[in-house]
């Protein structure tokens, strides 16, 4: 649900220090463009990691004045952290041995000659964000080389299909270059279960990379970081502070569990720009030059804390179970949303039929076309409401085990409500606006279910 054509409504503070970024114009590519913003970024992914993986101080002491270590780095967004994590997880899986000098330098045809391997691959839900599509694509991997592991009725991976998948992919001799958890999901808002993926990963021995562009930010809250148990045990963590952290466009992190992996892995050097032994963070980013976005994070880490920012947390969950407990008193959908029940309850999905159709449909799982005619009322309200109303929920196409009659899916709204100014009477009134279209449209498709 959007208001006002924004995103999200940002804290205050985060428009003078947009100024302070452009004026001070500073390149985050190395040390001599950005003498304060490299040792700010270096400070905010220290933070950061102790947040997910928790170690004690002397790791981070001896860390931080090692130029080959580092924690990770800030990028454009989900998508650039999502693509740098398979980046490293492609390299890491196909190293440099004493006659072999790394799929960095000889490629992926010799990488999987050398190695005896068939093909590689990524695996994760069906519910795995596009980016990752995009880093198979340039990664050398191809399309046809992700698999998406179908979902359970929670939206969560099922791990009896993913351990089927590892072994039917173990006896082709293809790599598993990474195997993705979602936390949460982007159409749904599900987590998966890390603590079962990240021991799955383990015993085969496969790259752990927790894509948290949504929902890792909840590591803030005390009262949800339960919801992210696993978490510590992944190779590498996404989020994305322009999502759940309030900064402006532009800041998305990579974490990296091990401090020498993106050395190892993935540094380039050049003799203009970024020396071997410097402090450049340039070395190991996908990026070359890139602005001083960490001033926001660190300012939404330090003057919103983590105590201000679990309220903004609390607020958007509060409103997304009001939206809910509305949807419900409608009855607007006939079932209770079960991705209601113990997920971070960020987004919310439904339909909209009026009474008389839903009491039409029967309780089960649904008929082809049943669900032919969510699709429709989805598609027809959300058009209608763009068109002629004041709201405007966003909608998504969701194919589970709920919708399995309908193998292309079926359309859903899809609520994000992370804006805090959004009060009750904005959420009742996008609602109250879609009955009214709704009721016009079942009249006029009053024959519509037979
Ligand atoms: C789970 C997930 N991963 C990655 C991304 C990509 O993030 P960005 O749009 O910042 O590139 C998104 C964006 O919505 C997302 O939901």
């Amino acid at each position: 649900m959007y208001c006002h054509g924004n995103t999200s409504a940002l804290p205050f503070f985060q428009r003078p220090l947009s100024k302070l970024v452009t004026s001070l114009n500073q390149n985050v590519v190395k040390i001599e463009t950005s003498s304060t913003m490299t040792f700010l970024e270096k400070e905010v992914l220290i933070k950061l990691h102790k947040l997910f993986f928790n170690e004690i101080n002397a790791f981070y002491e001896k860390c931080i004045t090692n130029n080959n270590k580092t924690f990770g780095c800030i990028t454009s967004g989900g998508t650039v952290a999502n693509l740098t994590a398979m980046w490293v997880a492609r390299n890491n899986a196909f190293p440099k041995t004493e006659d072999f000098e790394g799929i960095e330098k000889e490629g992926v045809i010799s990488a999987l000659k050398y190695y005896e391997y068939n093909d590689m691959a990524i695996v994760g839900s069906e519910l795995m964000h596009y980016s990752f599509r995009k880093a198979a694509d340039i990664l050398g991997l191809g399309l046809n080389n992700i698999y998406s592991i179908p979902t359970d009725s929670e939206y969560k991976m099922r791990t009896d299909l993913l351990i089927k998948k590892l072994e039917e992919l173990k006896l082709k001799r293809i790599k598993v270059i990474a195997l993705i958890g979602i936390a949460c999901t982007t159409e749904v808002g599900s987590i998966d279960n890390l603590e079962v993926l990240a021991e799955i990963a383990k015993k085969y021995n496969i790259f752990f990379h927790v894509d948290g562009a949504w929902g890792g930010s909840f590591i803030i809250s005390d009262k949800y970081k339960y919801l992210l148990k696993g978490i510590e045990k992944a190779d590498s963590i996404t989020i994305d502070g322009h999502k759940l952290l309030y900064t402006p466009m532009g800041c998305g992190v990579i974490l990296f569990k091990s401090p020498y992996i993106a050395s190892k892995t993935i540094k380039k050097v050049a003799s203009y720009i970024i020396r071997e032994n410097s402090m450049d963070h340039g070395k190991t980013t996908l990026e070359g030059s890139r602005p001083a976005n960490i001033l926001y994070l660190h300012a939404s880490l330090t003057l919103l804390g983590q105590h201000g920012l679990s309220t903004l947390l609390d607020m958007a969950i509060y409103n997304t179970k009001y939206m809910a407990s509305l949807k419900c008193n409608y009855k607007i959908d006939k079932q209770s949303d079960p991705i209601f029940k113990d997920n971070l309850n960020k987004n919310i999905n439904y339909y909209n039929l009026s009474n008389e159709n839903n009491s039409k449909l029967n309780n089960s799982l649904y008929s082809k076309e049943e669900n032919q005619i969510i699709s429709y009322f989805t598609n027809e309200l959300q058009f209608r409401q763009k068109k002629y109303g004041k709201g405007f929920v966003s909608k998504t196409t969701i194919k589970s085990a709920k919708y399995s009659n309908c193998k292309d899916g079926i359309s859903v709204f899809r609520v994000v409500i992370a804006n805090p100014l959004v009060t009750k009477e904005n959420i009742k009134f996008v609602i109250e606006e879609q009955i009214k279209f709704g009721l016009d449209l079942e009249k006029e498709k009053s024959n519509f279910i037979n």
